[in-house]
């Protein structure tokens, strides 16, 4: 009998709070659905990267009319640095604070990374966790990045090679210099080299911060005796990796080290979001969350 009740109070107890939940917006009232975009990147104070930003955000505006659509920029040295000049960027919990004040039900947060590593993951927390909250969101899903689905291999590899620079011939190299990571996930970037010498041999992805380096990638292009390489940027903007790292006077960027080595450089400063191709992959894994709205 005293077990019975027991029972009988949780169920009555699990039923107030389903009942709690889908009246979050308080007082009874269920709120009307409003939905809404966050796109988030790591952001860049670059100037010249801002044209990566612009052809994202058109594109998302254009695939999606009449969802608002806000920015999130997840580093804080890079926040700080473009509110000292005036420019105030949120981080993706300032941005999600001001969608749940204005009344958002359904937010549709799309990672502007390449792999899924460490900053995504950090968005999937945070999007859990703002679900959770008593105001909180009705439904928060968070889109793949770039390289979510092993179909978005194939297609990256063959909007990269269409958009290497026309006099590029066969025996020059094509090195995409990936951000790299110590997430396990840095293993798309060799995964993405397999996919690219499939087609094209000379193809090659190191990375800045994880492996492949660009020692790794030197010792093989001399290995290979080649004499010539295109160095393009595997990163959503051209921004201070691809123009210091990548293309700079430096000693240790990729085209002084290379350039030591023998080889001819060819920099090319143009983030991957700058070809319409490829935001439209990103575009296509935001519009599989808007379709669970
Ligand atoms: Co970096």
């Amino acid at each position: 009998m005293k077990r019975n009740s027991i029972v009988f109070i949780t169920v009555f107890m699990a039923i107030i709070f389903i009942g709690y939940s889908a009246l979050a917006g308080g007082h009874g009232q269920k709120q009307p659905m409003k939905k809404g975009i966050l796109l988030v990147t790591f952001g860049s104070s670059m100037p010249q990267a801002q044209v990566s930003f612009k052809n994202i955000d058109k594109r998302i505006k254009k695939a999606f009319p009449g969802v608002p659509v806000r920015w999130a920029y997840t580093s804080h040295i890079i926040r700080h640095k473009l509110a000292k000049e005036g420019k105030k960027l949120d981080s993706t919990e300032m941005a999600l604070a001001k969608m749940m004040d204005e009344g958002f039900t359904h937010v549709a947060i799309q990672s502007l990374h390449t792999i899924a590593g460490q900053e995504y993951h950090g968005l999937i927390q945070s999007a859990h966790a703002f679900g959770q909250m008593s105001e909180g969101f009705e439904r928060i899903l968070v889109g793949y990045p770039l390289l979510g689905k092993e179909d978005d291999l194939e297609k990256v590899t063959e909007v990269i090679i269409k958009n290497i620079p026309k006099d590029r011939k066969k025996k020059d190299a094509v090195v995409l210099m990936g951000h790299g990571s110590h997430h396990p996930s840095n293993a798309f970037y060799a995964a993405m080299m397999y996919h690219f010498q499939q087609k094209d041999p000379n193809i090659f992805v190191g990375t800045v911060e994880g492996a492949p380096t660009i020692d790794d990638i030197k010792a093989t292009l001399l290995k290979k005796k080649i004499k010539k390489a295109y160095l393009m940027p595997f990163m959503s903007v051209a921004g201070d990796h691809a123009r210091n790292d990548m293309a700079g006077d430096e000693d240790d960027s990729w085209t002084s080290i290379l350039t030591k080595a023998g080889i001819k450089c060819v920099p090319v400063l143009k983030g991957t979001a700058e070809y319409d191709e490829i935001v439209d992959i990103w575009v296509a894994h935001l519009k599989t969350v808007l379709m669970h709205f």
